[in-house]
């Protein structure tokens, strides 16, 4: 995945320039950032002034990638612009780029085989990769199929700095006819069927937590066999506070990985961990620094991807397989539970003032 050729950085340099949507500020000083540092090594101008307001951000997101070399901050350049081009519907303009052999093109989703390994990547970074009802059944369909490819192992990551913001909240201001009733109707079938394809995934799964990662991205790693996350990971589930309950069987997943007393902490009280307390309490299997988070990550899984693969999938089905049955009840109870949820006030007056709060800024 490293090491974008001078040419691959040129195009992705002339696509940015043909970019249709805005990307949002955010995703435009990570781009300039990048830029920067790819073309210039590490940030070693004098901090703009005070009231410089827009140079002192721009020079804080170049600052801020510290001594990332620059040949990652190329390859990262590219990846962003070619993350940014497909959303569009475009090609890919990175080395990685979507390679013969990728299925189904998605709007919001990039979906690559390589070196054995199917990627299915969020690819909505200027939402931080909120899912989306069309992106639910998006991945179910990249699951089903990647679960039938000749690919050993499935990947399961995000483009820009997130990894996912979670359920994206606009889902619960689409109202349908049938009301608020026929909303949470759906929304639990949607959910059932979505998480039921990550039960019966028989293939190794793993996640590549690049960043931080919130709600149903994050209860569902308790289902993946391998969850890798950079040190600017954070893992947040903050339920009670939008008025909700757990999911992705995570009411039971998440006391049975880390205890009850520190699953409590984060499905009923809000807590937010680090990437490293994550790992601490064994729903993160390592974390890597951020600077060498890609290439460490994927020099392992290409190596992993060369094991046998019948023995790989037939191993992990064996683990599943003792508490399979539990899982499927554990998500038709949370999805009964959220049913209820979604359509009580508490969760209502919870989404209406994240929206409001947004609306005020
Ligand atoms: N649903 C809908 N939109 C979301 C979203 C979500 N879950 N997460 C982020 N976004 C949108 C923001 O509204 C914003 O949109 P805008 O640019 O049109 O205003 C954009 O993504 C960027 O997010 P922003 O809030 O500006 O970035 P941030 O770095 O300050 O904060 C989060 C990122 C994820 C911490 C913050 O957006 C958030 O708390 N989102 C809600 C997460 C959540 O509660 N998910 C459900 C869990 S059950």
């Amino acid at each position: 995945m490293m090491g974008a050729t001078e040419e691959q950085f040129e195009q992705a340099r002339s696509r940015m320039s043909s970019l249709k949507t805005d990307p949002g500020n955010d995703v435009k000083l990570q781009i300039y950032a990048l830029f920067k540092q790819a073309t210039q090594g590490p940030c070693n101008t004098p901090k703009p002034g005070m009231l410089d307001f827009v140079n002192k951000v721009k020079w804080e997101a170049w600052r801020s990638l510290g001594a990332v070399p620059q040949d990652e901050a190329r390859q990262k350049y590219c990846d962003l612009i070619g993350s940014l081009v497909a959303a569009e519907g475009g090609k890919a303009a990175n080395g990685a780029a979507v390679p013969a052999g990728s299925g189904p093109a998605y709007e919001t989703l990039q979906v690559t085989t390589e070196d054995d390994i199917t990627t299915i990547k969020l690819n909505r970074p200027a939402k931080k990769n909120a899912i989306t009802t069309e992106m639910y059944n998006d991945i179910i369909e990249a699951l089903n199929q990647a679960a039938k490819d000749d690919s050993v192992l499935t990947v399961f990551t995000g483009a820009g700095d997130f990894y996912c913001s979670g359920n994206d909240l606009s889902n619960f201001t689409n109202i349908p006819e049938g009301g608020v009733q026929e909303q949470a109707r759906r929304g639990g079938e949607l959910l059932r069927k979505y998480v039921k394809a990550y039960i019966d995934f028989p293939k190794p799964l793993v996640a590549v937590v690049n960043g931080p990662a919130v709600g149903i991205s994050v209860t569902l790693l308790g289902l993946f066999d391998l969850v890798y996350a950079t040190d600017q990971a954070s893992f947040h589930t903050p339920f009670s506070q939008l008025g909700q309950s757990a999911e992705g069987c995570s009411s039971y997943t998440f006391p049975k990985i880390m205890g009850p007393a520190k699953a409590s902490e984060m499905l009923l009280f809000n807590k937010k961990l680090s990437a490293v307390q994550a790992c601490e309490l064994g729903l993160v299997t390592e974390v890597f620094p951020d600077s060498s988070f890609q290439s460490e990550v994927w020099t392992r899984l290409k190596a992993y991807a060369k094991l046998p693969p019948n023995s790989l999938s037939l191993s992990k089905q064996l683990i599943r397989s003792t508490e399979k049955t539990l899982l499927h009840q554990v998500n038709d109870a949370e999805v009964e539970r959220l049913m209820e949820r979604w359509t009580s006030d508490e969760c209502f007056n919870a989404v209406m003032s994240f929206f409001q709060a947004k609306a005020r800024l």
